[in-house]
């Protein structure tokens, strides 16, 4: 009997489906944990099929992710669910577009996040890091819900780097708006994705839009004020993006489509970031020793001060849980394609129409692929080389792979290096999360931990 149920010498998981659900049963299920219709033999399997009104199939073989993602990208776009799910949020942006409107996307926005853009950028990320030092050296000795914190961290960065310096811009309501938008929007598309037949109760429909359409006015009316009066003096992504062109053809993008992509990072950017820092600061609570270990590398490079972009390169060990954080727990814990055409992945048959899912979440945790995997072990990540291409994909891969992934990255460990070095983290005994999947991984009831400055 596989087993999935609460180990005390292992992190929380997922307990994954190990009989087969019939629909009644997947749509409870994906009502309230996404990953909970995962089958557990998909840990154990390199593909697993079904058909609940729709065919799918759920593909967690590193060759054929890798003929998806990069050989036959054409034939799977991501789904069309993912897309009318997102659209009306973030229109015809980088992450739903296809084919040429996608590529001169791509080509125009991927000079933006290059290494030195991200270092001028790191600043931000070291101040936010101060910031939320500032507000954790108050709560001495108490539970904190680190999860809150790392959310509005890692806001507070996004906001900064997107719509900086703007006094009529209020990302707060941005904020909201995008994230009522979602969390609606989340719950009818699952139930679409596993082929609901149209009569099924769908909860409130687009009862945010009109928030979002406020939103998009405030932000349309944040380009054109930047626009106006030129780059600020460190150049944010709003700068970058307005001087960019596309290097093929020069096509500059429209307030419009600036306003797109700039809500698309945001909204791609900035839980899944603080995700990776909650389940990151989960994990060294669970674990002492590699908290310790951490620490002694933070304080080494640190010396006192908090971390900055320059810091990065000499914190591996911090890197590695963040890392493994995301192996265990990747943000996207699923992603969604649509076959275009006729195809056979691991011997199966793939029809025209049949939606393709790759669980991310599955992938990580598959016994074929990885030693103990549900063990919690940064060490994996100290050779870089060892991990197998399409085995491990917090960020996806191929030409659609995150653009995000350095900014991201680079983002999480100045914020944990900086923590860690100035503060002991303690699980609250009973209070474990829950990881649970809507359309991101969350520690559903928060990363609850004692914090203890030094
Ligand atoms: C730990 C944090 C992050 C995670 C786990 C993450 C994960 C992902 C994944 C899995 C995809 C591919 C989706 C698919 O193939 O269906 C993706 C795409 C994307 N991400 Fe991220 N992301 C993160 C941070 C960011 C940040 C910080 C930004 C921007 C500032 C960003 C912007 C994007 C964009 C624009 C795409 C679409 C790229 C394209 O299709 O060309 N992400 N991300």
């Amino acid at each position: 009997m596989p087993d999935t149920a609460p180990s005390p010498h292992l992190p929380v998981r997922v307990p994954l489906a190990t009989q087969e659900l019939g629909i009644w049963k997947s749509l409870s299920a994906v009502r309230s944990n996404v990953l909970a219709v995962i089958p557990e033999v998909a840990t154990r399997m390199p593909i697993v099929s079904g058909n609940t009104g729709k065919r799918w199939h759920m593909i967690m073989d590193p060759d054929a992710i890798r003929t998806m993602m990069l050989e036959r990208l054409d034939n799977y776009p991501k789904s069309i669910v993912t897309k009318n799910l997102l659209r009306p949020a973030i229109g015809e942006s980088l992450f739903i577009a296809e084919g040429s409107h996608w590529r001169w996307q791509r080509r125009t926005a991927a000079p933006v996040f290059t290494h030195r853009n991200m270092l001028t950028l790191a600043p931000v990320m070291t101040r936010a890091a101060e910031r939320c030092a500032a507000r954790l050296a108050n709560s001495t000795g108490h539970a904190v819900n680190l999860l809150d914190e790392m959310v509005a961290t890692t806001f507070d960065v996004i906001g900064e780097v997107t719509f900086s310096g703007d006094g009529t811009f209020d990302r707060a309501a941005v904020h909201s708006a995008i994230e009522d938008y979602i969390s609606d929007a989340g719950k009818v598309s699952l139930l679409d994705i596993l082929g609901a037949p149209d009569w099924v109760p769908r909860p409130g429909r687009m009862v945010s839009g009109k928030a979002m359409r406020h939103a998009k006015a405030m932000a349309d009316r944040g380009i054109e004020a930047r626009a106006a009066q030129g780059p600020s003096k460190i150049p944010d992504l709003l700068d970058l993006l307005l001087a960019g062109s596309d290097p093929e053809t020069d096509r500059k993008m429209t307030t419009a489509e600036l306003r797109d992509n700039l809500l698309t990072f945001i909204v791609a950017g900035h839980e899944t970031t603080a995700l990776s820092l909650a389940w990151s600061l989960y994990l060294v609570a669970f674990d002492p020793k590699v908290q310790d270990r951490a620490r002694e590398e933070a304080q080494g490079v640190l010396q006192g001060r908090a971390a900055t972009g320059d810091d990065v390169a000499a914190l591996p060990y911090i890197r590695s849980i963040i890392d493994e954080a995301l192996r265990l727990y990747p943000p996207a814990g699923m992603v969604s394609r649509t076959a275009m055409a006729d195809d056979e992945l691991c011997g199966q048959d793939i029809r025209k129409g049949d939606t393709c899912i790759i669980p991310i979440y599955a992938l990580h945790r598959s016994h074929l692929l990885w030693d103990a995997p549900d063990t919690f072990d940064p060490d994996r990540f100290a050779n870089r080389k060892e991990i197998k291409r399409y085995a491990y994909l917090p960020f996806g891969d191929g030409p659609r792979i995150c653009i995000g992934a350095s900014f991201a990255l680079q983002e999480a460990v100045i914020i944990l290096a900086t923590l860690l070095a100035r503060f002991r983290f303690e699980a609250v005994p009973g209070h474990a999360p829950d990881p649970v999947m809507i359309l991101t991984l969350r520690p559903q009831g928060g990363v609850w931990l004692t914090v203890t400055p030094l």
